[in-house]
């Protein structure tokens, strides 16, 4: 194997084209971190009715159950992951692990989605519960509507039958198998 650089500035073709196949060759990591990410959600409740692997399966079964496509499904189910590092800007990073393996729109409709959410319960914290008209016109504007009007805000009810986690994991592997661009 090729002995790889200790500065950038000497690096050569060579070393780089073995770390892109090296990393090439380490793409499934990422579906498998996701799915951990996913797993691990299960330890946070915040005082919700239930927990926030609960509301991602939810969110996802209602989603399939919609009609919704793999892309679309799998967004939905990693919606709150960004909720494992900050709740606070948790869209923005759901939003950056999902954009290099989904469509455009897709990846729109998970960074708005808490402003689209808003509708639902903004007003009780003195916020604008049209928060999402700023967004009006845009081309992805009805499906970050269907998003959080349809499948995430009703996705909190501990009577809900979702699917388990088993049954995306494939969907998760193909959509994380390869990304769009570097
Ligand atoms: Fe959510």
């Amino acid at each position: 194997m090729t002995q790889s650089f200790s500065r950038m500035d000497q690096s050569t073709t060579e070393q780089w084209m073995e770390i892109g196949r090296q990393t090439f060759g380490n793409q499934p990591r990422v579906a498998e971190k996701v799915l951990g990410m996913l797993r691990e959600l299960a330890s946070i409740t915040d005082g919700f009715a239930v927990d926030q692997l609960v509301h991602a399966l939810q969110t996802a079964t209602r989603a399939e159950r919609a009609g919704a496509d793999e892309q679309v499904i799998v967004a939905a189910l990693c919606h709150d992951i960004g909720k494992l590092i900050s709740v606070a800007n948790h869209p923005a990073i759901a939003a950056e692990i999902l954009k290099p393996y989904v469509r455009e729109e897709v990846y729109w409709m998970i960074l708005v989605h808490q402003d689209f959410q808003g509708k639902h319960y903004y007003e009780l914290l003195g916020k604008d519960p049209d928060a999402r008209q700023k967004y009006a016109g845009h081309a992805a504007f009805d499906l970050a509507a269907k998003f959080a009007d349809d499948w995430d805000q009703t996705a909190f009810d501990p009577d809900y039958e979702s699917f388990p986690l088993e049954h995306f994991e494939p969907m998760v592997r193909r959509v994380f198998a390869q990304p769009s661009s570097y």
